[in-house]
């Protein structure tokens, strides 16, 4: 590729921003400075530097991100602070955006990545991907719910959810539970619970596809996916 693109595309400048700098001849390619944009690189197997400091190309960057409540899960909004706000600047200029959303008061496992082809294959409403939850619920949760949403529920507009699995994990005056899905709807738990009559008080998505949520990550906190990680879920069939 144009190594002026190479540069731009890492986050360098503008084309023209680009320009100006290997005109300055900080530019060395395989130990030699080079200053015309047009100059083919290799990325993989040629040796970038800029001012002596290596630049190493890539083009997909892979995220996993503990959401902390308070951000909006998008890439830019008037009002609030985003996920990608809180990125570093050298995870930032490859563009991530976040796979699907997490409303703004969930926590838990967010995956931000550049790479639309894998985040089109997790969110496609027709490969039914299962997303896990934990949730805190105002209410005694019991066997009736867990059959309820086995069958499916009606939500406040009239849609009826594919089945979720739910499982109770503590009993009580308010509940701890654990909820499948495969579906993505507008606060699709939240609206659950409610068509049981229940409220969710608490909620911190756990995985999603073969993904777990790393546990040791605090909130807002965030790691690069191993790439076992990453071929895991290009390879995920559910
Ligand atoms: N369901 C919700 O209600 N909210 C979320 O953030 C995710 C799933």
């Amino acid at each position: 590729m144009r190594i002026d693109k190479l540069l731009a595309n890492m986050g360098y400048g503008s084309r023209k921003e680009v320009k100006k700098l290997l005109k300055a001849g900080g530019l060395k390619v395989n130990g030699e400075v080079i200053k015309d944009g047009k100059e083919q690189v290799n990325p993989e197997a040629d040796t970038v530097a800029l001012y002596g400091e290596e630049v190493h190309y890539r083009e997909f960057i892979y995220l996993m991100m503990n959401k902390p409540q308070g951000l909006i899960s998008a890439t830019e909004d008037n009002h609030d602070e985003t996920v990608i706000d809180i990125l570093e600047m050298e995870d930032q200029v490859l563009n991530p955006f976040p796979v699907g959303r997490l409303d703004k008061d969930t926590e838990g496992l967010l995956l931000i990545t550049n790479d639309g082809q894998l985040s089109h294959q997790l969110l496609s409403p027709k490969r039914h991907v299962p997303k896990t939850y934990f949730a805190v619920i105002e209410g005694e949760v019991t066997e009736v719910d867990v059959e309820a949403f086995k069958q499916g529920v009606t939500l406040d507009d009239g849609y009826k959810t594919k089945p979720g699995q739910l499982t109770i994990v503590k009993q009580g005056i308010t509940s701890d539970i654990e909820l499948t899905i495969t579906e993505g709807k507008f606060h699709q738990v939240k609206r659950m619970f409610e068509a049981v009559g229940k409220k969710v008080m608490y909620l911190k998505r756990i995985s999603m596809g073969p993904l777990a949520l790393d546990e040791s990550l605090e909130l807002g906190e965030y790691r690069e996916l191993t790439e076992e990680e990453v071929t895991m879920l290009r390879e995920y069939r559910p």
